[in-house]
């Protein structure tokens, strides 16, 4: 981690004023005066500031259910972001693994440790991502297949992961895929004709949703590791 990340980590200071210390000489690592706020802090590292031993609060792990009319970003824009639901302190170090649009509601895991939201949202890891979807027209049964096969979404050069389908009625279907391309249920559905009405993500990996809306709590450490792999 960049040490200006780690005392902002492990300090109430904000990262400009982090920055300044560092270039004014006040931390040292492992006894050294370091200056430069990018320099790395590794786990087996020894921080002061002052002279005081710094450590940095310990990662945290939230699972929330997003509302509609909320967006997953720190800041609000068109729509408030989802984090004023959110009262925690230091909320600008946390960040959402893997983003819901405006109008989808749903699981959403939030986080400050990126080596672990990284396994969740990066495709390679397949890590399942569960969607209720409501459709607009009948589905037909040889869509299970495609879906299967993969899709070609428009303005993509290859087909889509294997996803699965599971229809439960003609408009309403559950699906599982591993990805997160930019809109990718409303596109995969699209490509074959269909509209997305209602989007609700049900589970990330082997975790469900069981808050209700609007409301958070921390993972337990059990499903931390569960994800992380
Ligand atoms: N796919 C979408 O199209 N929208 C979402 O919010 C999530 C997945």
């Amino acid at each position: 981690m960049r040490l200006d990340k780690f005392v902002c980590k492990s300090t109430s200071l904000t990262r400009s004023e982090a920055i300044s210390k560092i270039q004014q000489g006040e931390f040292q690592v492992n006894s050294d005066v370091v200056n430069d706020e990018s320099s790395q802090v590794h786990a087996n590292n020894t921080v002061l500031w002052n002279g005081t031993l710094l450590q940095a609060r310990p990662f945290r792990y939230i699972l929330m259910h997003k509302p509609t009319g909320t967006i997953c970003s720190n800041v609000d824009e068109v729509y408030p972001s989802l984090f004023k639901h959110l009262d925690v302190d230091h909320v600008s170090e946390l960040h959402i693994a893997g983003r819901l649009d405006a109008d989808t509601t749903g699981m959403v895991l939030i986080t400050d440790d990126g080596h672990w939201s990284y396994n969740i949202t990066t495709p390679t890891k397949l890590c399942a991502k569960v969607y209720r979807v409501g459709l607009s027209r009948p589905i037909s049964d040889d869509v299970v297949d495609k879906f299967l096969q993969g899709i070609q979404l428009q303005g993509e050069s290859e087909l889509t992961a294997p996803a699965t389908l599971d229809v439960i009625t003609a408009h309403e279907v559950l699906l599982i895929i591993t990805e997160g391309k930019f809109h990718q249920v409303k596109r995969m559905f699209s490509a074959i004709g269909n509209k997305v009405v209602s989007l609700h993500r049900e589970a990330i990996g082997e975790v469900y949703l069981d808050v209700d809306v609007g409301q958070w709590r921390y993972l337990t450490a059990e499903e931390v590791l569960r994800l992380a792999h």
